[in-house]
Order: structure tokens, then sequence, then C-alpha cells
């Protein structure tokens, strides 16, 4: 699918159906993640794919944005491994899961699967209920699977590229 296309009609899925996932669309949307550029390449992002019961009640109590997903992703990044700059305080960390978030975000599009990046959650809890070790930090919630309703009206509201880009 022609690029420009496919970052069109992805959107924000907010409502799942329980239809699983299957592990080679999971196992493609890990590969995606694992493509994606990372300061100094030490591929700081951590991602934990939850799917049983247990998993996905305790993202509940994390947070309201499952959406009913029957899958989700826990992108996280580990401070140990994030690359740093000594001339700017860029958190190499957050953007390394962030991009890896996104390329997972466009790959499952391309599957005909939805997803939304949700970063209302409480992070304090997520890193009890999931036991994550100290150096995993939670970046966002990724809700994946067969998206139930189309887009909200925010999907085609994007602000004029004039109010972005400056050419000097
Ligand atoms: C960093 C980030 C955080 C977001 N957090 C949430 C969230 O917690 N809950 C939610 O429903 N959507 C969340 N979104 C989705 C945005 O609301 C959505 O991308 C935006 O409104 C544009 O709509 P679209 O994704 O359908 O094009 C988030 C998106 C980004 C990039």
């Amino acid at each position: 699918m022609e690029f420009l296309k496919l970052a069109a009609e992805r959107y924000s899925a907010r409502k799942f159906k329980a239809q699983p996932v299957e592990q080679e669309k999971i196992d493609q949307l890990l590969r995606a993640a694992q493509l994606a550029p990372s300061g100094r390449n030490n591929q700081s992002w951590q991602i934990y794919v939850l799917q049983s019961a247990e998993a996905l009640a305790a993202m509940d109590e994390c947070t309201p944005c499952r959406f009913e997903a029957p899958l989700a992703f826990l992108i996280c990044y580990d401070i140990a491994r994030q690359a740093h700059v000594d001339s700017n305080e860029v958190n190499m960390g957050l953007v390394d899961s962030a991009i890896a978030t996104t390329q997972i975000m466009l790959a499952a599009q391309e599957l005909g699967l939805g997803s939304c990046w949700v970063c209302r959650f409480d992070a304090e809890k997520t890193c009890d209920l999931f036991s994550l070790p100290d150096e995993i930090e939670p970046a966002c919630f990724l809700p994946l699977g067969y998206a139930e309703i189309g887009p909200s009206e925010r999907h085609t509201q994007r602000m004029p590229l004039a109010a972005h880009v400056e050419y000097r």
C-alpha cells in the first residue's frame, strides 16, 4: 500500500471486536518494532505482550483506555540501555519507544488491525501490577485488534502545514 494512504487510513480505534489477533500478526508487529531506528542503535524499547485475562485485567486497573481490545502492548524503555547525548536533555528511551510504537501502529494498519496510543495511565500502578524491574519505564499502552468502529471526528482535523512548517 502506498505509504501516505496507509498513514491517512490509520486512526485511533476506541472499540474492538473480541476476535483474537493471530500470532503471525503479533510476530509482524514485533518485527516492525525491531526494525525501528533508535539512539545509537541502543534499542532501549521493551514490550510486554498482554493477552491473558489476568494481564488484560491488570491493564484495566491502570487505564480506562483498553477499549475491550483482546490484545495490548505495554511499551516501555530501559533507562540502563537508553542512549545519552551530553549536549541535551532529550529522553532518548522515550523517543526510542515512541518510534517503535509508531512503526507498530502503521504495521497494524497494513495488517487490517486497529490500535490506539494510550498515555492516559497510572504509571506507578503499571510498574507495580506488571512487576516492572527498576530500570524499566512505561511509555504507553497500545490496545490492538480488529476495530469495531471507525475514527472520531478528530482524526480528520489536521492543522494547516503552514502552522507547523517554516522554510528558511
Ligand atoms: C502521545 C499520544 C498519547 C495519546 N493518548 C491517548 C489516550 O490516553 N487515550 C486515547 O483515547 N487516545 C490517545 N491518543 C490518541 C489521540 O487522541 C489521537 O491520535 C488524535 O486525537 C488524532 O486522532 P487519530 O489518531 O484518530 O488520527 C494519544 C495519541 C498520542 C500520539
